[in-house]
């Protein structure tokens, strides 16, 4: 299988780019993790790419040409898939228009429900019965674009914000992995 170069975006804890990584090792898994952009200079994922020899950028979103600085290593790369894991900034229309890639997001709830940010506590807040985590393509709305996988699990009546999240990113180490399969299953 000739795999295809992926890039992950992150801003934070990067655990979903530990798994990614893991799963990459896998002959049959149809990326390599080449490149990831970071926005945050103190963000604890950018040490997983640093452990596996993955180069990586750490990008000045203040800066007003930084859309062209990572479009221009998207291209150095040769990065056919865009994977936003945990990255905490909107990407542009124009950012999209201009990349051509595939783009997708990982979202902890099952969308279209709970779109943004405090995912946990608006579950909570409205009673849901079960919640868990989606990935989709990316378009120009937030957490709107067309889904790809979704794993879910019943919530039970103690459970707070913090362990809704430990129970959601545990399958979303697994959610990630699955969709990137699903998408190259028949390439
Ligand atoms: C994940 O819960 C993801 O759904 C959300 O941000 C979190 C990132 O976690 N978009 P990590 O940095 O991968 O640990």
């Amino acid at each position: 299988m000739v795999k295809k170069n992926a890039c992950v975006f992150i801003s934070g804890y990067g655990s979903n780019l530990r798994s990614l990584i893991r799963n990459s090792r896998n002959h049959n898994f149809p990326i390599n993790i080449s490149l990831v952009i970071c926005n945050n200079a103190d963000a604890k994922g950018i040490l997983h790419a640093k452990k596996n020899s993955i180069p990586y950028l750490i990008i000045n979103t203040k800066k007003r040409n930084f859309e062209t600085i990572v479009l221009k290593e998207i291209k150095k790369y040769r990065i056919s898939l865009i994977c936003l894991a945990g990255y905490m900034k909107i990407i542009s229309k124009n950012f999209i228009n201009n990349c051509g890639k595939k783009i997708i997001n990982i979202h902890p709830s099952l969308l279209p429900k709970f779109k943004g940010l405090n995912t946990f506590q608006k579950v909570l807040k409205n009673n849901e019965k079960k919640t868990g985590c989606t990935v989709h393509f990316v378009n120009e709305k937030l957490d709107s674009g067309k889904l790809i996988i979704q794993k879910s699990f019943f919530i039970n009546k103690n459970d707070k914000a913090n362990i809704l999240k430990i129970k959601t990113q545990k399958l979303e180490h697994k959610a990630f992995s699955e969709a990137i399969i699903k998408m190259y299953r028949y390439n």
